[in-house]
């Protein structure tokens, strides 16, 4: 099996050859390759997330949980896309660790994984770079591939966090090849947020180096969280109240994953650089005016999901 398109500069579109423990464009673009992954940007804005995916390499992978939370979100934002996947070049952009890369591989499909931070390594040391899975650290606004490449790119829990949710979504699209799918999803508007404390945590908390906030929000769930276990009919209150990500009585986990979850995901929602919100009209909009076709976009998951195809 070979993984095509090949990598291009993302600067001016060249060919890249290796030298030594570089990629090389004509007119000099240099990119280092480290622990076996080219390095097409720096982690930027994304730092926190690199952090972050390190410290809980595993802790969402469905072989970690027993459970199938990832493969059901992959399964309900790709539709009829799921059954088509065994053999297609499917780009996932903002990858993480590799919830859903693992997903996609047992799928089998021929996978380039992106992230703009470190948290490829914590993809690559889940799921090693071989002849389905190759990663690489980009930016998905210069990604290092010629346009109209890809049978699939998918994007989960990724655009939200971008500088410009709309320029991020047209990057995306200008990787499908026509007739392939663009899958992706987005926060929606939510008043419960607005109304929580979580936006006065994040204020300070997102200014925070990776390891003080990795120790912020660590402290924060360890003090909070026993409120959440104990809550019962009080819990919209406490939820109120409390930054703290929980999903005791929403999703299928033991105590142990429980407290694991909360620390990842508190630590996402509180220490994210740039997060955004989009009406379900506004990613129609968007969809509509980038000239997705067969588009279906529904209210599940983070908020918004939604997917469409080039058209052919
Ligand atoms: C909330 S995490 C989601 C990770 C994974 N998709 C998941 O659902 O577990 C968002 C990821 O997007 C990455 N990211 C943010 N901006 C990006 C960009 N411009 N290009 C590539 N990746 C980006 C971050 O580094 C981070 O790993």
């Amino acid at each position: 099996m070979n993984i095509v398109p090949e990598y291009v500069c993302p600067a001016d579109g060249g060919k890249l050859t290796v030298d030594g423990e570089s990629l090389r464009c004509p007119s000099g673009h240099l990119y280092p390759i480290s622990r076996g992954i080219p390095r097409f940007a720096d982690a930027g804005y994304s730092r926190a997330f690199g952090a972050q995916w390190v410290r809980f390499r595993r802790t969402q992978l469905d072989s970690y949980t027993g459970t199938t939370i990832s493969r059901d979100r992959l399964r309900r934002g790709l539709g009829p896309v799921w059954d088509e996947l065994a053999g297609k070049t499917v780009l996932e952009c903002g990858c993480g660790a590799g919830r859903f890369t693992e997903v996609l591989l047992e799928r089998g499909a021929l996978l380039t994984s992106v992230d703009l931070s470190a948290a490829v390594d914590a993809n690559a040391a889940n799921f090693p770079p071989d002849e389905q899975h190759r990663i690489a650290q980009a930016d998905i606004l210069e990604l290092p591939f010629q346009d109209h490449s890809y049978d699939v790119v998918f994007c989960f829990g990724v655009v939200q966090h971008t500088p410009d949710p709309e320029a991020t979504i047209a990057a995306l699209y200008r990787q499908v090849r026509p007739g392939g799918w663009l899958v992706f999803d987005h926060y929606s508007r939510r008043l419960q947020y607005v109304l929580s404390t979580a936006p006065l945590f994040r204020a300070v908390l997102k200014r925070l180096s990776p390891s003080r906030g990795l120790a912020a929000t660590n402290a924060i769930v360890r003090a909070l969280l026993p409120l959440h276990r104990r809550a019962g009919r009080v819990a919209p209150f406490v939820r109120r109240v409390s930054p703290v990500q929980a999903y005791y009585g929403k999703l299928p986990l033991d105590e142990r994953a429980q407290r694991d979850w909360a620390l990842l995901d508190t630590h996402d929602a509180l220490r994210d650089w740039h997060k955004h919100f989009r009406t379900r009209e506004q990613i129609e909009r968007t969809a509509s005016e980038l000239g997705l076709e067969d588009v279906v976009i529904t209210m599940a998951g983070n908020g918004i999901e939604a997917r469409g195809r080039r058209p052919t």
